[in-house]
């Protein structure tokens, strides 16, 4: 069996920041500044964006506002960016907030009563509400009015508030994880897809474009094919490949220099960094392949399930590298094949001898 050498012992990496789908703290600048602000710049999600772009026409010749909508799908994919877009489009403010900050019912009705008529509520992750703010929101989404209750048992008090029409997106990267009540009170709801290598290049042609870099179509698409079909990826690999570019190159992306930075980082040309590479090398050596299960897993390459669900798995899966089974994870041929080791099937044949 050969196991290939880059990675180290099972757990001691850590995942490599840069292809993380999740916002990185530092790079919110960056990513804002680069967000496109119209559909004609908005690259990719070509079906979602024709329904959206009829939803928007409507509502505007109606004079309403926009259906409350639901984007779901994996991390990274222009959910918040496209809810940008919607609320350019309709020539309306966005306010963005997520679930996790929105604790307190005094959080979720400060927020509700700040809105004005039109504007766009964005909430991110919005599967983690939690039961009180559901129930707060759900009058404020099908008939814009918060119930609020002042004092206690005996003296209490509901109150309805009126609030001005507004429109909901929510996104999320667990769909299933939504209560049913309500993922029915959004009159849309919509799956991100994966980027292809060729709408990502595109991104990477853009983003470079606006960082003043000089990049040929093969170094985009050497970038793109990195990208784990997620433009904030492919952004921030851009971003990373140009800084080398820049101290090595004279600020100029082609395939071998987009390559060299790309290796230098330990991204293979699948796009997997070395947490990736560890979860499939953990099954295929310690687990023969696999079923098993997500908890084993994360206890031992020291990742929790969380983020082996939400950032590891969705790519995984999609690039057919990672089968989910009822009794655990799998890994396919495939992945055999990419990590350099004899398929199971030759192995197994091998022990018979
Ligand atoms: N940056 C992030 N997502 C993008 C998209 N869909 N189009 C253009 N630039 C992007």
């Amino acid at each position: 069996m050969s196991i290939i050498s880059d990675d180290k012992d099972f757990g001691t990496e850590r995942r490599n920041p840069v292809i993380k789908p999740e916002t990185i703290e530092t790079d919110k600048n960056f990513e804002n500044s680069i967000r496109p602000k119209t559909f004609e710049t908005y690259i990719g999600q070509q079906a979602l964006k024709e329904t959206l772009k009829i939803s928007i026409a409507a509502a505007k010749k109606r004079a309403q506002s926009l259906d409350h909508l639901l984007f779901y799908g994996p991390p990274g994919l222009g959910k918040t960016t496209l809810a940008g877009v919607i609320a350019a489009q309709m020539g309306v403010d966005i306010k963005i907030t997520s679930a996790p900050a929105l604790e307190r019912p005094r959080d979720i009705i400060g927020i509700l009563m700040s809105l004005k008529g039109g504007e766009i509520l964005f909430i991110d992750e919005i599967h983690r509400l939690n039961k009180v703010a559901e129930e707060i929101l759900y009058p404020a989404m099908e008939d814009f009015i918060l119930d609020m209750t002042t004092g206690k048992s005996q003296t209490v008090k509901t109150m309805r508030i009126p609030l001005p029409k507004f429109t909901l997106i929510g996104a999320t990267t667990k769909a299933g994880e939504l209560s049913g009540p309500l993922r029915d009170r959004f009159g849309i709801i919509h799956r991100l897809e994966f980027y292809t290598e060729e709408e990502l290049s595109k991104v990477i042609n853009r983003t470079a474009g606006i960082l003043n870099i000089d990049i040929d179509e093969q170094g985009a698409l050497a970038i793109a094919k990195r990208s784990r079909g997620t433009p904030r990826i492919a952004n921030r690999l851009v971003k990373r490949v140009s800084d080398f570019a820049i101290v090595k190159y004279e600020g100029r992306i082609t395939e071998e220099i987009a390559n060299e930075a790309l290796d230098l980082l330990r991204i293979d040309e699948y796009g997997l960094d070395t947490t990736d590479r560890t979860l499939l090398k953990l099954i295929i050596e310690k687990y023969d392949g696999g079923p098993v299960g997500i908890e084993t897993i994360a206890a031992a390459i020291g990742e929790d399930v969380r983020t082996i669900e939400d950032v590891c798995e969705p790519f995984l899966l999609q690039a057919g590298l990672l089968q989910r089974t009822p009794r655990g994870r799998k890994v396919s041929a495939a992945a055999y094949r990419h990590l350099g080791y004899k398929s199971h099937a030759a192995l197994e044949q091998k022990s018979l001898f």
